[in-house]
């Protein structure tokens, strides 16, 4: 199965053999299948947050569980039961059309419900564990499925349970809790920005502003291949963060855990002078030097040697390690 429209980098890659998988209940039977076939396997949503090779071997599971459904709403929260395949982006427009806001901030992230929970997706002073109640899975290593509380889930940035045992949960549906008590959210700087000192936006307002932000410093994947932020913004304990800071007072980062620091990533690689550069099909986005396109016929291969290059620099020049945040498959 051709997979060029199924990864949001546009890579040239196909699956040996693929199952679409439109109900839960097909999975444990083809999870049988394939072991009584001994393949690898691996789940794809919206493909945005993966590096696919040319030829994706064994087995690929497309998630198309779709559905949501209020669970139950008390002067408190509302709960809702959302399928794995759910584009992201329709649903938070959903919550905001059914007036559950909360989740304006996360607007526009590319992918699939089922995925948001395995990276913790996060932007703009928000991330999706602080709204998630619980999540249902396939467990492949006592095939049967789980339920996991959103304890369980072990949410951090940009990782979690499901991230940390890889090939082993199948994501069905994700339950989430929103609160009832609204609170615009606009404290991060980017956001900020949009209103006049004073404003109380309302949710849609925030929404909208996020979409602008997004679609200005974001290549849209149907016309830049892309899979949005490439590394993860490097968290270091707070003398290198003094060090660095002394010795570059325009350090941007952010408050972390007690002792540690998170820096900004895409300043690190954007005074190392990437922005914009070019290394055969692929390069670093004019707009935000986190990310990294895929300038057409480029390969998961020249996406890793361009990578290597930003790391090596970064490491040379600041002392800090950076590391690939999507999924190489
Ligand atoms: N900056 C530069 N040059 C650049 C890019 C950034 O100097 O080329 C500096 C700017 O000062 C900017 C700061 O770095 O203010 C932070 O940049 P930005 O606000 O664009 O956010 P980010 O830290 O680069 C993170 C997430 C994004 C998320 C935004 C907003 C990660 C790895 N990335 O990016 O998530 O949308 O914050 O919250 O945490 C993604 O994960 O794919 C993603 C897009």
């Amino acid at each position: 199965l051709d997979l060029r429209d199924r990864n949001t980098f546009g890579f040239d890659a196909s699956a040996e053999l693929a199952y679409e998988i439109s109900a839960a209940e097909q999975i444990p039977a083809v999870i049988t299948e394939i072991a009584g076939k001994c393949l690898p396997w691996r789940v794809l949503g919206g493909g945005s947050n993966v590096i696919l090779p040319k030829v994706l071997p064994g087995a690929t599971l497309l998630m198309n569980i779709t559905g949501q459904k209020i669970l139950s709403s008390d002067p408190n929260a509302t709960l809702v039961a959302v399928g794995g395949g759910v584009n992201w982006h329709e649903f938070v427009a959903w919550t905001l059309d059914n007036h559950f806001p909360g989740l304006e901030n996360l607007a526009l992230i590319p992918g699939t419900v089922g995925a948001a929970p395995i990276q913790n997706i996060g932007a703009y002073g928000v991330e999706i564990g602080e709204y998630i109640d619980s999540v249902e899975a396939f467990d492949s290593k006592s095939h049967a499925f789980v339920t996991l509380t959103k304890d369980a889930c072990q949410f951090a940035y940009r990782d979690s349970y499901f991230k940390k045992n890889p090939h082993r949960y199948i994501v069905i549906k994700v339950v989430f809790k929103i609160p009832k008590q609204w609170q615009a959210r606009i404290h991060y700087a980017d956001l900020a920005k949009q209103f006049s000192e004073n404003s109380s936006p309302s949710p849609e307002d925030i929404f909208l502003a996020v979409c602008k932000i997004r679609t200005h410093k974001l290549p849209d994947p149907k016309v830049i291949g892309n899979a949005g932020s490439f590394f993860q913004n490097p968290i270091v304990p707070n003398e290198q963060y003094e060090t660095l800071l002394h010795k570059y007072p325009e350090l941007v980062s952010y408050p972390d855990a007690v002792g540690k620091r998170k820096l900004a990533a895409g300043w690190l690689i954007d005074q190392c002078g990437f922005k914009g550069q070019r290394m055969g099909n692929v390069g670093v986005y004019d707009n935000q030097a986190l990310v990294l396109v895929n300038h057409g016929n480029g390969t998961a291969q020249d996406i890793l040697g361009l990578a290597k290059c930003i790391q090596d620099k970064v490491k040379k020049e600041f002392g800090v390690s950076l590391e690939i945040e999507p999924n190489i498959l």
